[in-house]
């Protein structure tokens, strides 16, 4: 699915250059690292949500490992809270 016409960047593009931008990631340096920039600004939204969304599953992802190691008795003592 596309996210942007202007620029031609699909959801798994976008969603590609989310994960490769690092922890604090912004749209500005989204477009950035895909070599090009908002024009109308319609998908501005869309891209948002799609770092959100990963950043959460990134969240899941940790505390199922924190509850992984926890539950076979190798994590580090921190309690898990989910
Ligand atoms: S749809 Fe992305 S800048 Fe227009």
């Amino acid at each position: 699915m596309y996210v942007c016409i202007c620029n031609g960047l699909t959801e798994k593009r976008v969603l590609a250059a989310a994960r490769e931008t690092g922890e604090r990631r912004s749209v500005g340096a989204l477009y950035k690292k895909m070599g090009c920039k908002p024009q109308c600004g319609m998908c501005l939204t869309h891209a948002k949500t799609i770092i959100k969304q990963d950043d959460y599953a990134a969240k899941i992802r940790d505390k199922a490992e924190d509850c992984v190691e926890a539950a076979m008795g190798f994590g580090h003592g921190a309690p898990v809270s989910l």
